[in-house]
């Protein structure tokens, strides 16, 4: 091919000599000003875009502003208003609320007895309405900690507040203070936006950052440990110094890490309570069995065993998993590739002289030329097929794992009824603990297994598994109570 391809050029310069020189130079001289003008052009859209007419600082959280120095951006970022649906993702539809999971899935509300989350429970939906839905949901019948507002509204210039200039510190108060207080306080300073562009960009610099407490600590203690860590180099690089200082991402972390680290702030599992300060499980590693450890390792503040309800049919002491995405991509192939989370949510698209990144955060299977086919040259219909295979599959093994739990719960309940002591049970329900904690934490995970779809298979296979060795253990006990009383 390319000798074949030279060969043409090569008779095609043999007819140059037909033309004059002057003809040549006059073409040469167009073309190369015409290309002057291209580049001059487009180096001043480049500027254009980075030209700010507004002046806008840490504590700025009306993204309005911000827009008219970046309206490409904003004008996307607003976009999360929009109704999006997928199969598996986003929410869709006209409806005034996302659908609820516990109505589509009923062993989940089964599994969440005693807990707020088998009141109201529902999908997603756009970054837009992070703090009205929040606000509205039915779990704000039950009392509920300040710490929730952490991942649902502009809080750092209230952080920094409460701390009198220091952030951490300011953070540390928000747990005891009840939710409604501190969203009025919240709404009173003028800050009650949803994620909005100072929590993941620097004012000076537009460099990213990440301003999440909760995050900032937990992925400390994420470096301090010794989990392997092949998604994040930078971590790696800081254990080989000499750790004089604790691993800070905002001067550790390459580029690319930061593209997942800003949305690690919030789409993580964790601990949010009027008990404790909102807590990353991250100390011992971001798979479900190293955080698994790491909850069985934590303590409550009266030194008692940490779990987040007791479950009000079996009385079981249950984890309560959330949204683990970064923990469930950090065990994938992409993670290990160095694929973070903005290549596929907030893919670049080309204009002009400038790349942007798409600030209408969605799900990637509605704009997969971006999103995935820079890399997967394929079709768009192989690829979606693709994701289709793993999402059904990572689904079909989820409902087993419903199946299996909710009979793990029934022979529980047998089991009492037939006069079994909480002591006798003890076994059957350490077993639902951690095969609950391995289902929900496939079904609190938001890509339907495919930022990791082995890791996935391999939850909900354990999970499966520790279901059915509870609901043994208990119809052994009712086995025994039975024989017992035959005697
Ligand atoms: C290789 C591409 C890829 C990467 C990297 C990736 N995701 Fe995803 N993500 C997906 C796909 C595909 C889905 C499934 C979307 C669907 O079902 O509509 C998804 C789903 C989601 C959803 C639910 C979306 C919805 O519309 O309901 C969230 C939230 C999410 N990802 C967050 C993250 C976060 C946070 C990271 C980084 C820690 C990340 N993703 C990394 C491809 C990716
Ligand atoms: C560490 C960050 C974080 C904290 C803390 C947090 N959330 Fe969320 N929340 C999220 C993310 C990310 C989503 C979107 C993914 C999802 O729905 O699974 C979400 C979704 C929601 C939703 C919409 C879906 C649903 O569950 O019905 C509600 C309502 C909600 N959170 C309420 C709360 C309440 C109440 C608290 C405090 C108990 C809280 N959140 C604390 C990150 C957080
Ligand atoms: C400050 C916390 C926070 C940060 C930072 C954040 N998210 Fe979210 N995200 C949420 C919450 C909360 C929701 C759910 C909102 C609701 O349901 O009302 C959500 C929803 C989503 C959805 C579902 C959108 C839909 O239309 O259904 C996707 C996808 C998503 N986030 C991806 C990301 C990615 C990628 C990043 C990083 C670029 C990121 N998020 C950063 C809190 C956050
Ligand atoms: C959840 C985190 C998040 C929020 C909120 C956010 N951005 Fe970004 N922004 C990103 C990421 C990720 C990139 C890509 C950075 C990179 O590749 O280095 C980016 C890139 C940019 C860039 C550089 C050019 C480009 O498009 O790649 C500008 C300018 C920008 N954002 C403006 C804004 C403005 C204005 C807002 C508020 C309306 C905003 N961003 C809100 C995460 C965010
Ligand atoms: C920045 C590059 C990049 C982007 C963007 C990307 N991928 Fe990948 N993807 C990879 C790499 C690298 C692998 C690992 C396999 C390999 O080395 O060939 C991979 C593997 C996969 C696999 C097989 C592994 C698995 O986890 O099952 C699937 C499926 C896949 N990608 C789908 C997608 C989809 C869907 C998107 C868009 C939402 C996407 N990818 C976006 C680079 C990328």
């Amino acid at each position: 091919m390319k000798s074949a391809s030279r060969r043409r050029a090569q008779r095609g310069l043999s007819k140059i000599p037909v033309l004059s020189a002057a003809a040549l130079a006059a073409i040469f001289a167009a073309g190369l000003a015409a290309l002057l003008v291209n580049i001059a052009e487009r180096k001043q859209e480049a500027k254009v875009t980075t030209t700010r007419l507004v002046e806008v600082t840490q504590d700025t959280t009306d993204p309005a502003k911000w827009g008219v120095n970046w309206p490409k951006q904003y004008d996307a970022y607003k976009l999360t208003a929009q109704p999006t649906r997928t199969r598996f993702g986003g929410h869709g539809g006209s409806e005034a609320l996302p659908q609820e999971k516990i109505d589509r899935d009923p062993w989940l509300k089964r599994m969440f007895l005693g807990y707020a989350f088998s009141i109201d429970y529902r999908d997603r939906r756009g970054h837009a309405y992070m703090l009205v839905d929040q606000e509205n949901t039915q779990r704000q019948t039950k009392p509920q900690t300040g710490s929730c507002l952490h991942c649902h509204g502009s809080v750092i210039p209230l952080y920094r507040e409460l701390g009198g200039g220091d952030v951490i510190k300011g953070f540390e108060t928000t747990y005891k203070i009840p939710y409604k207080e501190l969203n009025k306080k919240l709404h009173d300073m003028g800050h009650a936006q949803t994620v909005s562009c100072p929590d993941c960009h620097d004012a000076q610099t537009m460099k990213l950052i990440v301003t999440r407490p909760a995050f900032l600590i937990g992925i400390q203690k994420l470096a301090a440990s010794q989990a392997s860590t092949p998604f994040a180099p930078s971590i790696e690089r800081w254990r080989a110094t000499d750790k004089s200082r604790p691993y800070d991402p905002n001067a550790d972390a390459t580029r690319n890490e930061m593209r997942t680290f800003v949305c690690a702030q919030c789409h993580i599992e964790y601990y949010c309570s009027s008990a404790m300060p909102l807590t990353a499980p991250w100390g011992k590693g971001l798979n479900v069995d190293q955080i698994e450890m790491f909850w069985n390792e934590t303590k409550m503040p009266d030194g008692g065993r940490f779990f987040d309800y007791k479950h009000a049919e079996t009385g079981a002491p249950i984890l309560k998993a959330q949204h683990p995405e970064f923990e469930l991509w950090s065990q994938g192939v992409h993670a290990r590739s160095g694929v973070a989370c903005a290549d596929c949510h907030m893919p670049y698209a080309r204009d002009g002289a400038t790349k942007v990144s798409d600030h209408w955060v969605r799900s990637p299977l509605l704009n997969i030329s971006r999103a995935c086919q820079p890399c997967h040259r394929m079709s768009e219909d192989e690829i979606k097929t693709r994701v289709d295979l793993i999402q059904t599959r990572n689904n079909e093994l989820l409902q087993r794992g419903g199946v299996a739990i909710t009979a793990l719960m029934d022979a529980v309940l047998a089991a009492k009824q037939d006069g079994a002591s909480d002591a006798q049970l003890a076994p059957a329900l350490e077993l639902q603990r951690k095969a609950q904690w391995r289902l929900d934490f496939i079904a609190a995970e938001n890509s339907m297994g495919f930022h990791a779809p082995q890791e996935a298979a391999r939850a909900l296979a354990e999970a499966i598994d520790y279901a059915r060795q509870g609901e043994l253990a208990a119809l052994r006990r009712g086995a025994a109570k039975v024989a017992e009383a035959r005697n």
